[in-house]
């Protein structure tokens, strides 16, 4: 598994990261998360309980996010995936100085790899409780748009895994044309229905702490568009 840490004594200098990388690049169309029915270490040797339920944070960055939930709910295995290697080495070591148990980092393609992902939390036990995808690469220009991380394959296989009573998907960004888009996404597919009837829009983030990007959008006194999907009955 990629997903290595560094000694505690070695920080990850986090200012040379590189910003964005093209997903559709051929090096990071490569699967980087084992089969489960060839490997479940990279879960089992990271998380005390790794048959608790999931939280999936997809592209989490340094994983600010996930590393304040957790110990607010040391049930529940919070889970991210990030495309940058050294973005995740990075989170993987805050991880360690925090000694979490309760929470991990994947270096990967979700759109290559979510996949084996999913089965990896189904062959130990787990179940996928509620998934947050927050302020995902804009991708603005026309010819990048093909891009941005939220497809029809991505939204089906979260359908497919998330546990029926309680699954629930929280997206957000700072671009409406971003969120409507990711919103038009889960629409689409009619394993889940929208929590917000009509236009509107969910006016508060239902987490119980911002990501990082969503506490420098709200200093710059900027909007943060919302939403959010359960699994229909
Ligand atoms: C703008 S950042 C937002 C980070 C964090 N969610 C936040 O709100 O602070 C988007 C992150 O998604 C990652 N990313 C982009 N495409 C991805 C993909 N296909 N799979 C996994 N991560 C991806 C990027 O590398 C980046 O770290």
């Amino acid at each position: 598994m990629l997903t290595t840490s560094r000694s505690f004594n070695k920080p990850v200098n986090s200012s040379r990261f590189r910003q964005h990388v093209n997903p559709l690049a051929s090096r990071y169309q490569q699967p980087r998360v084992p089969s489960p029915s060839v490997d479940t270490s990279w879960l089992t040797s990271n998380l005390s309980s790794p048959s608790n339920p999931y939280h999936l944070d997809i592209g989490c960055a340094k994983g600010t996010f996930c590393l304040s939930m957790s110990p607010l709910n040391p049930s529940v295995n919070y889970l991210g995936l990030e495309i940058r290697d050294p973005v995740v080495e990075y989170a993987l070591d805050r991880r360690n100085r925090r000694k979490l148990d309760n929470c991990h980092f994947v270096s990967c393609n979700a759109n290559v790899d979510l996949e084996r992902v999913l089965e990896g939390i189904n062959a130990v036990g787990g179940l996928l409780k509620t998934v947050t995808i927050q302020f995902p690469d804009p991708h603005f220009k026309e010819k990048h748009k093909k891009r941005r991380v939220v497809v029809p394959e991505l939204v089906r296989l979260i359908g497919e895994s998330m546990e029926k009573e309680e699954g629930v998907v929280y997206l957000a960004s700072d671009v409406k044309e971003v969120l409507d888009e990711m919103r038009e996404e889960f629409n689409n597919c009619d394993m889940f229905e929208d929590t917000v009837e009509g236009d509107g829009y969910l006016e508060e983030n239902v987490n119980e702490v911002p990501t990082e990007r969503e506490l420098s959008v709200l200093k710059d006194d900027k909007p943060v568009w919302r939403a959010s999907f359960r699994l229909r009955r």
